[in-house]
């Protein structure tokens, strides 16, 4: 399957950031077309599409506009969601760096399908590069007339505010992220009211993820059919595939949704030299690993979930027969005892008690029972949890062990981790005097 540079197409041209050289690649003729339309039109041009949010769900953009209650007299919200910290994933940021425009176009034109006068874009706030070059972009998008009063003089009023947070993996589900942007501490609310009916400032709002919004322009200009011309039926359209790990050329691939792990590895010349594939994830460290069986599986969402996982966000981590499963998922799972807001029970003490038993194993000192009672845990979490940070911790736990138990068993076996290259120096006795 041939790769389908849209998003990425312009990232490797000089100052491809800039208003200028946006538009010269068709930059703001989306908006154009939307404006001259109702906002009615803009959201079934996009159900037509059927574009599906890219910020883990996959949840349809163009019904998730539609659910915006109309005549309500109340102000509407769109929020872009540009935390993107799910452990592995990275192509929001090298879009927002590359192409920043196509973001701002996208947000005005959803903002002008679901009514919004004033749109934000939460930022993870390490990332201050990509603030700066945000900023500079809606600086340059309000003073060529794209933002503010009268935009294109369509009568069609909307701000833009680029809001850094401060650096919180929760603060990416979206209404932790609401609460946040309200400048309260980032919990996720209990739900419903959905955020469509009571959101920001508890008013209609869309959340949604930045390569959703980003892709939101191309697909107004080139139409819905050009859309569904790549992609499968229910997974239509092109997405980024960002490769990570032992591969050789790392980076973002674009390409049609139902492309294979084989396809994109052959583009990314393979798992790095002398090595072979022994475990990936197919979006993100909060989707079951997969492992060399799956490397024909369809990224789809469909593909990926009739395969035990989920496509996430795409974010394909690629690990190498160097690896130790069980630090790899401890790793990830301190990484989630961390990152657990604290606000329910299973999550908060959960993840506490997985990173405890999953240190003793990788030292070597667990004991069978150990992986009973992982499992038992991740049990309690999975589905009883307050919002998807805690069935996302128990993902690599639960797969590695269905996958990988007896690298598990090996552990206590050989009394440490069968990987680790300085206990095998010691073990050869390579460091005797
Ligand atoms: C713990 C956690 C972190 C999340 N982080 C992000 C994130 O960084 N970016 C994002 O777009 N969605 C993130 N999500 C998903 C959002 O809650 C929400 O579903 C998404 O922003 C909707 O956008 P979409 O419909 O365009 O996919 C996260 C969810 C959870 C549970
Ligand atoms: S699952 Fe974890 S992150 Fe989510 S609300 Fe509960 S404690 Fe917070």
């Amino acid at each position: 399957m041939p790769l389908a540079p849209v998003l990425s197409r312009y990232w490797d041209e000089p100052s491809s950031w800039a208003l200028d050289a946006y538009l010269r690649h068709d930059g703001y003729q989306g908006l154009h077309k939307a404006l001259s339309g109702t906002p009615d039109s803009v959201i079934d041009t996009i159900k037509d599409a059927g574009l599906r949010g890219r910020g883990g769900a996959g949840f349809p953009t163009g019904l998730k506009w539609s659910f915006i209650p109309q005549g309500d007299d109340k102000p509407h919200y769109l929020v872009v969601n540009a935390d993107e910290s799910e452990p592995g994933t990275c192509k929001d940021m090298p879009l927002m760096m590359a192409t920043p425009h196509t973001l701002v176009e996208g947000v005005i034109i959803a903002a002008y399908a679901i009514r919004a006068a004033k749109a934000f874009i939460y930022v993870r706030g390490e990332v201050v590069p990509v603030l700066r070059r945000l900023q500079t972009a809606v600086a340059e998008a309000y003073a060529a007339g794209y933002l503010g009063r009268n935009i294109l003089g369509t009568g069609f009023d909307l701000d833009l505010v680029v809001h850094a947070g401060a650096g919180a993996y929760i603060c990416g589900e979206e209404t932790a992220l609401l609460d946040s942007l309200e400048g309260r501490r980032g919990q996720p609310r209990l739900r419903p009211p959905f955020p469509a009916v009571a959101g920001l400032y508890a008013c209609p709002t869309v959340v949604n993820n930045v390569e959703s919004i980003a892709s939101v322009p191309a697909i107004i200009h080139n139409g819905p059919e050009w859309f569904r011309s790549m992609g499968t039926e229910k997974s239509p359209g092109f997405t980024l595939y960002s490769l990570s790990g032992h591969v050789t050329t790392p980076g973002q691939y674009e390409a049609p949704l139902g492309i294979t792990l084989r396809e994109l590895l052959e583009y990314a010349g393979g798992v790095r030299a002398g090595h072979t594939l022994k475990f990936w994830t197919p979006g993100g460290s909060s989707t079951p690993i997969f492992t060399d069986e799956h490397l024909d599986v369809a990224l789809d969402y469909e593909g990926v979930g009739a395969a035990g996982s989920m496509l996430g966000t795409k974010a394909l981590q690629i690990f190498d027969e160097t690896t130790c499963v069980v630090r790899a998922v401890l790793r990830w799972t301190e990484f989630y005892a961390h990152e657990s807001c604290g606000k329910c029970t299973p999550c908060r003490e959960g993840t506490y008690w997985l990173v405890q038993i999953l240190q003793r194993l990788e030292s070597g000192s667990g004991t069978e029972a150990d992986l009973t009672k992982l499992l038992d845990i991740s049990d309690t979490i999975l589905g009883k949890s307050f919002c998807a940070l805690g069935d996302g911790a128990t993902s690599p736990i639960m797969s590695s062990l269905k996958y990988f138990r007896d690298e598990y068993l090996a552990h206590f076996d050989q009394d440490g981790c069968p990987f680790d290259p300085h206990r095998s120096v010691l073990a050869t006795g390579a460091y005797a005097s």
